[in-house]
């Protein structure tokens, strides 16, 4: 079964990294970039996607990213996620240099720091919706009975907990947004980050995916979004420009 595969590959390596004083008392910038670049491809056909990002986000903050299609932004939330690394620049998370970690060390500082709330949801659909939830614990060295009461918890407070033996495929948009948003929180991660989440709601639904990053962002989440829809402007308590890969 996929997850007990997950917790076997993955379930020790993240313990050693759990305990680091460093991170848990540095009380500088939670993201801090500096000169970030990234090009994609090599060659004929490189593409530069951002080009010398200067970025603080304090802890507490609610930034918005804007800026038209091809600009960047997901490119700057992969990069503040370490799904991507730049090609130039330093770029610390939590006052550590993420540049020099290996594949391992980043996955576990990933799955640590970072919640993700993606347009298309992303979750696993051959895993139910408490085992999708239970996944970013998978890898936190949890004893069993802790992951359950924090997988219920979370299920609750996003009123999903009917849904909990659901496969994705059986929920609607609006549910499946609120599995992942239950997901990206249930590591108590230290940075949320959502890539234009309401793009595939209806409205209703839309708004009850920015009204709980509004009630977590009260809560002292910190939280970057991508936005397209100019309801969600006024949510942030400060917003980035990006431009041709630069913040403007
Ligand atoms: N994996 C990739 N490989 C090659 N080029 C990429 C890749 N990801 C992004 N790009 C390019 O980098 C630039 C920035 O893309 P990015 O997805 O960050 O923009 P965006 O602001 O999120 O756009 P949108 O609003 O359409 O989502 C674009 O020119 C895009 O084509
Ligand atoms: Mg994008």
């Amino acid at each position: 079964m996929v997850l007990e595969r997950l917790l076997g590959l993955f379930g020790r390596s993240s313990e050693s990294f759990s305990t680091s004083a460093i991170e848990k008392d540095f009380d500088g910038p939670l993201i801090r970039m500096d000169e970030v670049s990234k090009v994609f491809g090599s060659g004929k056909v490189e593409t530069p996607a951002l080009q010398g990002v200067d970025l603080k986000v304090e802890r507490g903050e609610f930034v918005a990213v804007n800026g038209p299609s091809g600009s960047g932004k997901s490119t700057l939330l992969s990069i503040a996620g370490l799904l991507e690394t730049p090609t130039a620049g330093t770029y610390h998370l939590n006052g550590r240099d993420v540049m020099s970690l290996s594949t391992r060390e980043r996955s576990s500082a990933r799955n640590r720091e970072v919640g993700f709330i993606f347009q298309s949801f992303n979750l696993i659909g051959d895993l139910t919706v408490a085992e999708n939830v239970e996944l970013p614990l998978s890898y936190q060295g949890l004893a069993a009975d802790e992951r359950r009461e924090r997988v219920t918890a979370a299920l609750e407070r996003f009123d999903i907990a009917s849904e909990d033996k659901k496969y994705p495929s059986q929920l609607s948009g609006g549910h499946q947004q609120r599995v992942a948003v239950a997901r990206a929180v249930v590591g108590r991660p230290n940075v949320l980050l959502a890539d234009e989440p309401t793009g595939n709601l209806n409205s209703t639904q839309a708004k009850a995916v920015i009204d709980m990053l509004v009630e977590l962002n009260g809560e002292g989440a910190t939280i970057l979004l991508v936005t397209h829809d100019p309801r969600w402007q006024g949510v942030a308590t400060r917003s980035v420009e990006l431009l041709d890969g630069r913040l403007v």
